[in-house]
């Protein structure tokens, strides 16, 4: 049986979204052949007793080398931010294809494949970000792309030049129905937003802190409830993105209840962070500039039940990299800039995984199982990547975390992995880390040694999901 297996990983406990067992792994041409006790001897071993054998991560929402309107530039491109995913345990990463308002959407397809050639250490696969649905759009660009492995796609209901009215975002749900794609929702009131912004900058409240303010959860509610409402009229599944607490939770679940079918994401700064995190001296709360914002801690409270009884389906990072010192960074318009005119977006594609493991499994919050659901199975299922990805199943392929789930750390930015000059994270202790990431049956990560090339993470073709026919 010798060199039945390139590589057997052996002696560990195996988790999935169902179950958790004792058994060695069989790896051959990067795919998970054997699941069992006791496996013949690989061509390499590794030792995983005492360890958790778990899917590598899924990071379904990140932006990386995105391009932005404002003269701002993000951190990270394809070579650092899949890095840094991986040596947080993930192993596949959805980053977004950007429309620019008039230009095509094939354009921003192929600049993005351009962006990413030669660079991606784990896998990837794109979502695209849908900004103006017009006729060639909805009519020829948009089912072309869903047919060649683009199967989700994001919208807008905020910032200018991202947004969408109601007849738009109609019209894209409908095409999303016929062609059995999913949209992703960022759900913020716009108006309210501008009006309350315009307020406060009269008022000379331009502080960082003042984010907060201007995007009240009030203004996330009804934009939730209102793409809830359109997606009804439709009758067409749709992913809410970055719920940031329990008003929009209230509207998901009223809408599941109905027997819609309403999917939910949230991240770690909807945890981690509160608005204080935003009040720091001088202009340092834009380090935690994000939209939605970060609210208070009952919302966090909110956030972990919606974790814990299904509410939500998929943990993101929305990592969204921009420097602080840096002039291209969140002080694109001066550090005495407003609020307003601070690039949005904190970074977390690194943290994601131990933030969740440390507090929701080791604290007892959550499960081994839900975690995984959570991080890998689910995003994987819903945007057509099982069951190839999200998974430790036989024929699945060999992307595999192993964690030590003792291992004490506390995250500091020099121990992080992106090109982001901060982490919102500092000093916080975990409990667990990655130790071991495989990809495709490659050991890409190493007790903190990167061992995978830049560029060999393969682009990944999604398939129109089973779980929204
Ligand atoms: O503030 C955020 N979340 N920036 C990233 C872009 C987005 O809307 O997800
Ligand atoms: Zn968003
Ligand atoms: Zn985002």
């Amino acid at each position: 049986m010798a060199g039945t297996f390139d590589l057997v990983i052996r002696g560990g406990t195996v988790a999935t979204a169902s179950d958790e067992f004792r058994a060695d792994i069989g790896i051959r041409d990067g795919r998970v052949v054997a699941l069992a006790a006791d496996l013949p001897r690989g061509g390499e071993e590794i030792d995983a007793t005492g360890k958790l054998v778990l899917p590598g991560g899924v990071d379904a929402h990140c932006h990386f080398d995105q391009p932005t309107s404002d003269g701002s530039r993000m951190a990270d491109d394809f070579a650092t931010g899949p890095l840094s995913a991986a040596f947080g345990g993930t192993t596949t990463v959805i980053p977004f294809a950007c429309q620019q308002k008039g230009h095509s959407l094939r354009e921003a397809v192929r600049d993005y494949h351009e962006r990413a050639r030669g660079k991606s250490m784990i896998d990837y696969a794109f979502h695209l970000i849908v900004t103006d649905p017009t006729e060639q759009v909805l009519g020829q660009e948009l089912p072309a792309l869903i047919r060649d492995g683009y199967t989700s796609f994001k919208i807008y209901t905020t910032y200018d030049d991202l947004k969408l009215n109601d007849r738009q975002i109609i019209e894209v749900l409908a095409l999303a129905r016929r062609e059995g794609a999913l949209t992703m929702i960022h759900a913020e009131n716009s108006d309210v937003i501008a009006w309350l912004t315009e307020a406060l900058e009269r008022a000379g409240d331009t502080a960082p802190r003042f984010h907060a303010t201007a995007r009240p959860a009030i203004a996330e509610r009804e934009a939730t409830h209102r793409a809830i409402s359109l997606a009804e009229v439709v009758d067409v599944p749709i992913l809410v993105v970055h719920v940031s607490g329990g008003e929009a939770m209230q509207q998901i679940a009223a809408a599941r209840h109905k027997g819609l079918r309403v999917f939910a994401e949230t991240c770690p700064q909807y945890l981690f962070l509160t608005a204080d995190d935003l009040d720091l001296d001088g202009f340092e709360g834009a380090k935690h500039i994000c939209s939605p914002p970060p609210r208070d801690t009952a919302s966090q409270q909110s956030v972990w039940r919606g974790l814990q009884d299904g509410t939500f389906q998929v943990f993101s990072s929305d990592h969204a990299p921009f420097r602080y010192e840096d002039l291209a960074g969140k002080k694109v318009a001066g550090d005495k800039a407003s609020f307003a005119h601070v690039p949005n977006g904190i970074p977390g594609v690194e943290t994601r995984l131990p933030l969740l493991f440390s507090e929701g499994v080791v604290k007892g919050r959550i499960s081994l199982r839900r975690f995984v659901e959570l991080t890998s199975t689910n995003p994987a299922r819903l945007y057509g990547l099982m069951p190839r990805k999200g998974t430790i199943a036989i024929g699945s392929d060999a992307d595999i975390a192993i964690w030590d789930p003792a291992r004490q750390v506390t995250i500091t930015n020099d121990l992080l992995h992106h090109n982001v000059d901060y982490t919102p994270y500092e000093g916080r202790q975990v409990t667990g880390w990655p130790e071991i990431v495989l990809s495709r049956g490659e050991v890409v990560i190493r007790g903190g040694d990167c061992l995978g090339k830049a560029g060999r993470g393969a682009f990944l073709q999604c398939a129109t999901p089973d779980t929204l026919q």
